[in-house]
């Protein structure tokens, strides 16, 4: 394996993979129509690996300019990114989630086939366990009817590449089901960038913190969990970055066609508990109310990462405390300019 296509590379979990990709020896292309990324990413990625990444700036839905990338690039990998993923918007803009998420999927799969590139490790999401029934998820537990049109197009993506990847005879996917990315690369260089006010609970901490929201609110309170706030699987974005690379050597080594991996950590945390780590590092208290459930939230999710552990000889290595001050550090990088975005 010498080339990987990194599609949304610019993005927040591409373009740390990317940099762990540079690290581990690999050529990195990278396309990103910077729909949800900006071009300063891009320096940022070559001011901490001290390389230069190829870079097209398009949208991979397009076929015939998605066609480029193949004819000028011989790639032996694709890791696919490239999608929309708020859950909030997918409700809003329906065609445009089934639109950009299925189509990207599907141009990314017949130039694959086109090209002959067998390898793709596709970014799934532990949203298609929906609630479950027992806890910890393994990658057995059942998929379910997504309550968001985002959560639906990671299903039918999913599907898709198995259907695809059964009437091929060389090549092979990974799909990998994220849990709960936070953090920043240690660098404070690259993070989490958002537009608006942000909906996920890392960003609109350190944006409290910094000063550009007035106090966070806890969606519920109410909710069967030990001080009965919500619970997720918080990974460190840096550790599901290295988790791509383990990745390519799985596929690279193993005679499965296709293999779906849980990454996470193993272990949840209450929203609770993440407020009163931000409080332990920063030693101050963080402005938060109490407030009622937010439509659509499950109560609790965390996964079984056993098959991650064997398969990919791979291990979530940051702690709670690491993702909060690393998330920190890239906040504070933004709100005193030294990243300018
Ligand atoms: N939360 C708050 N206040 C906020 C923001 C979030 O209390 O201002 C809580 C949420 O209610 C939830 C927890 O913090 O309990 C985590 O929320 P996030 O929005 O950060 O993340 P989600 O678990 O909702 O989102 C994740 C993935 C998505 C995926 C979704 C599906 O990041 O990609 O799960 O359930 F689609």
């Amino acid at each position: 394996m010498k080339t990987v296509l990194v599609t949304g590379g610019l993005g927040y979990i591409g373009s740390h993979t990317v940099v762990e990709l540079i690290e581990s020896g690999l050529e990195v292309v990278i396309v990103d129509n910077l729909s949800n990324s900006r071009l300063r990413i891009l320096d940022q990625i070559t001011q901490i690996s001290e390389k230069k990444v190829k870079f097209y700036n398009l949208n991979i839905v397009i076929k015939k300019d998605f066609d480029l990338v193949f004819k000028e690039n011989e790639i032996d990998a694709v890791i696919h990114f490239a999608a929309y993923k708020s859950v909030g918007e997918s409700m809003q803009k329906v065609l445009e989630y089934y639109e950009n998420n299925i189509g990207s999927l599907i141009s990314v799969l017949s130039k694959m086939e086109e090209y002959k590139v067998n390898n793709l490790i596709f970014s799934s999401s532990c949203t298609v366990y929906g609630q479950p029934e027992t806890l910890p998820v393994n990658e057995d537990s059942p998929v379910q009817e997504a309550e968001s049109v985002y959560g639906t197009t990671k299903i039918m993506c999913e599907k898709i590449i198995k259907d695809f990847i059964n009437q091929k005879h060389t090549q092979k996917a990974m799909l990998l089901r994220y849990f709960n990315p936070v953090g920043a690369h240690e660098s404070g260089l690259i993070g989490e960038i958002t537009t608006g006010v942000p909906n996920y609970l890392f960003p609109f901490i350190t944006q409290t913190v910094f000063g550009q929201r007035e106090e966070l609110k806890i969606f519920g309170s109410d909710y069967n969990t030990p001080d009965g706030t919500a619970v997720r699987d918080y990974i460190h974005v840096v550790d599901l970055a290295k988790a791509h690379v383990s990745s390519l050597k799985r596929i690279e080594e193993s005679n499965s066609k296709i293999e779906t991996i849980n990454v996470g950590t193993g272990k949840g945390y209450s929203v609770m508990e993440v407020v009163k780590m931000f409080e332990k590092v920063l030693d101050k208290p963080i402005n938060y109310k109490l407030v009622d459930r937010r439509e659509g939230d499950i109560e609790k999710i965390y996964a079984v990462c056993d098959k991650a552990n064997e398969l990919l000889k791979w291990k979530a290595e940051h702690n709670l405390e690491d993702m909060v001050r690393s998330a920190l550090k890239w906040e504070n990088n933004l709100s005193n300019g030294d990243v300018k975005l």
